[in-house]
């Protein structure tokens, strides 16, 4: 049996996952996977947290920890969200472990080996004012393709076009706000270019990939490959293995795909049989699927596969890259710097991972963006779940429990209906496969909950309540069909809601380990056992919650409330200064507050100020700004805080205020 590869695209460990993440890399894997076992596949599905790459360097240091323990909490955070969904990985790895950094360093190092990585000189971003390379995503500025601002030094999110940093307009440098300047500096560079036949034509076998990638790397191809840097300046990352590169690194992106076979050599060692990941990743035939979001195209359709090709050991090059468009949030763009999102460790102190598995399955961004209403999500599964499919359980098994305690015969003398349905039901069965197997899950449930209304319907036509007085047989037929419906739904169901399937069936006494082929098994008698409701409603005020929660969490330039007027009475009671910062330190366990000392014109004061995550200690030193001098001393984690400094609020991050021009210390503010 040909093995499979599954993979889902390696989350960063900067910060908890939303349901974007999940709609887009984790939930359709998660399902494919789960079809693919029912199937009796040979599959692995793998994956880890990607713990490089320039933002988990920059959190730490605002933070004022390291990357490691940056990595750390979300590598637990990110794997407690994929529990509580169901997410059911065969391994979960994360690339800060050694034995990714041996394997990345291999790769690197045969790819240099073959000449397909060289050495070159150029000239790079670099923050005067701390003295530093800027690595790409420390650069910000205006996208040289679409115009957008906000662009990053590797990649507009606007155009989705990769940037060569160099080319951004009117750069500036992330760390300082400073304008950067260029300075030589060594890279070693990936020669895309050499690849290029290669990869046409791999990529020209690839006649059944979604249009939706198709159409992006033709987009790519068009433009040219080119070569592209693969080392980065910063100290957190895979060292670059070679002496006259010291303190530099590989690139995030170079060694995260490679944290899918590290994460299956570690599963390999954990199941006692350390060499078993070859026999994935060197079988030719074996099929690598890789499920990933739609920015995340170009990597593994042209550079991952082009990093594969030149290494000691034949790889198998991807098999399939079903990637998701974007999901979108009330209509709009999901955004987590302003907080427009669903956290998936929120939405599971509320609701049951279940039903999130099966609104953004029903609603999946297959082939184009689609949305999350929250008001949609009630209805969907109040709708489909509980007054469909919950519905047709409640009513069968109730009524079974009523007249016949549970038990239901196939009798001989049923009618040709039986075998109508029966012949119905296996002609849904193909296009339901065909659907999981072409990652067409929206219609794949569209069929299945059919099957559902199609019960309830006939249960209603054929009306046991009245045959069960006056024709038992045909009552005990009715009941009969509807249970062979709802054992054939969990099994199809099943890889949508495993939960929910596995307690249907336990419902039902059949077991709990099943596949596909038990479809078409003919049941002598249903005995159903201890029941209780399969679905409860989603009740309209946790969904009106919500609906406040995200509105006020969001910060929306415009949607700032006004507060009450007040009298320049209540003004002229507030005394403004100008202070400059003599000192400033951490406040250890806190990843907020700095403790300032700050002289007032002849007055020291000890300040407490939640600015840490946007300001270090030393980029406060000196400086001069604008605090609320006669405010109530307050204790502040064991210190008096005597004073309150004043910050423009933007998203997260803040902005001390400063006076334009230097002013002496104790200056009054009016
Ligand atoms: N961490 C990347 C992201 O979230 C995805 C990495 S996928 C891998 O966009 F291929 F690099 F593993
Ligand atoms: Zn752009």
């Amino acid at each position: 049996m040909d093995k499979i590869i599954v993979t889902s695209a390696l989350p960063y460990a900067n910060g908890p996952l939303h349901i974007g993440h999940i709609a887009g890399a984790y939930l359709p894997a998660d399902i494919y996977v789960r079809f693919q076992k029912l199937l009796g596949a040979d599959i692995i599905f793998v994956s880890g947290t990607d713990e490089h790459g320039a933002p988990i360097s920059i959190k730490a240091e605002s933070e004022g920890i390291t990357p490691k323990e940056i990595v750390d909490r979300y590598h637990k955070n990110i794997s407690e969200s994929f529990k509580g969904l169901e997410i059911d990985f065969d391994n979960f790895s994360g690339t800060a472990r050694p034995e990714h950094h041996e394997i990345s360093q291999r790769f690197f190092l045969n790819l240099l080996k073959r000449g397909f990585v060289s050495k070159k000189e150029g000239k790079q971003w670099y923050d005067p004012k701390h003295n530093r390379f800027l690595a790409d995503r420390y650069v910000e500025g205006i996208c040289p393709f679409c115009g957008s601002p906000g662009a990053r030094g590797d990649q507009c999110d606007s155009c989705g076009k990769l940037i060569d940093s160099l080319n951004l307009i009117e750069p500036r440098s992330k760390i300082s706000g400073e304008i950067p300047i260029l300075k030589e500096t060594a890279h070693w560079y990936l020669e895309l270019p050499k690849f290029t036949d290669e990869l046409k034509n791999w990529l020209s076998t690839k006649k059944n990939w979604k249009d939706n990638v198709i159409n992006f790397i033709m987009g790519w191809l068009k433009d040219g490959l080119k070569e592209r840097a693969i080392t980065r300046d910063i100290d957190w990352g895979v060292p670059v293995p070679l002496k006259e590169a010291e303190g530099k690194v590989l690139y995030v992106w170079f060694d995260a795909p490679i944290g899918y076979i590290s994460s299956t050599i570690e599963w390999a060692k954990k199941i006692g049989d350390p060499e078993r990941w070859k026999k994935y990743w060197l079988d030719p035939k074996t099929r690598l699927i890789h499920f990933l979001g739609k920015d995340n195209i170009p990597f593994h359709t042209i550079i991952w596969p082009a990093m594969l090709m030149e290494q000691e050991l034949d790889y198998v090059l991807p098999d399939d890259v079903p990637a998701n468009e974007y999901l979108n949030l009330e209509g709009q763009k999901m955004s987590t710097s302003r907080n427009w999102t669903v956290w998936v460790e929120d939405f599971l102190k509320n609701f049951s991972g279940e039903y999130l598995r099966y609104y953004l399955a029903a609603n999946a961004p297959e082939s184009k963006d689609s949305d999350f209403y929250w008001k949609e999500f009630q209805n969907q599964i109040n709708n489909d779940l509980a007054n469909v499919l919950g519905n047709l359980a409640n009513r069968v098994f109730l009524f079974a429990k009523k007249y016949f305690d549970g038990r239901i015969d196939k009798e001989s003398d049923f009618s040709d209906q039986t075998a109508e349905i029966i012949q119905r039901i296996g002609n849904d069965i193909i296009p339901i496969t065909e659907a999981y197997q072409t990652y067409q899950v929206r219609k794949a449930i569209g069929l299945i909950i059919d099957i559902a209304r199609f019960g309830n319907k006939y249960f209603d036509e054929t009306k046991p309540w009245v045959t069960v007085k006056t024709d038992v047989i045909k009552a005990k037929e009715t009941l009969y069909n509807c249970m062979n419906l709802l054992r054939i739904i969990s099994i199809t169901l099943f890889p949508v809601i495993p939960g929910s399937m596995r307690r249907l069936r336990k419902m039902m006494n059949l077991n709990v380990e099943f596949s596909l082929k038990d479809i078409s098994v003919t049941e002598d008698y249903f005995q159903i056992g201890e029941t209780e409701p399969l679905f409860s409603k989603v009740e309209d005020n946790l969904i009106e919650n919500e609906i406040v929660k995200l509105k006020s969490a969001s910060i929306d330039q415009s949607g700032l409330e006004h507060k009450a007027e007040i009298s320049y009475d209540d003004f002229s009671k507030m005394e403004f200064r100008v202070v400059k910062i003599l000192k400033a330190d951490k406040i250890p366990k806190s990843g907020k507050l700095l403790k300032l000392t700050v002289d007032l014109g002849g007055e020291i004061r000890t300040v407490v100020a939640g600015i840490a995550k946007s300001y270090s200690p030393e980029s406060m030193i000196g400086k001069q700004v604008a605090m609320l001098i006669n405010l109530q001393p307050r204790n502040v984690m064991g210190i008096e805080s005597q004073a309150m400094i004043l910050a423009a609020h933007h998203g997260e991050s803040l902005s001390v205020l400063v006076p334009d021009n230097e002013v002496p210390a104790g200056s009054e503010i009016s």
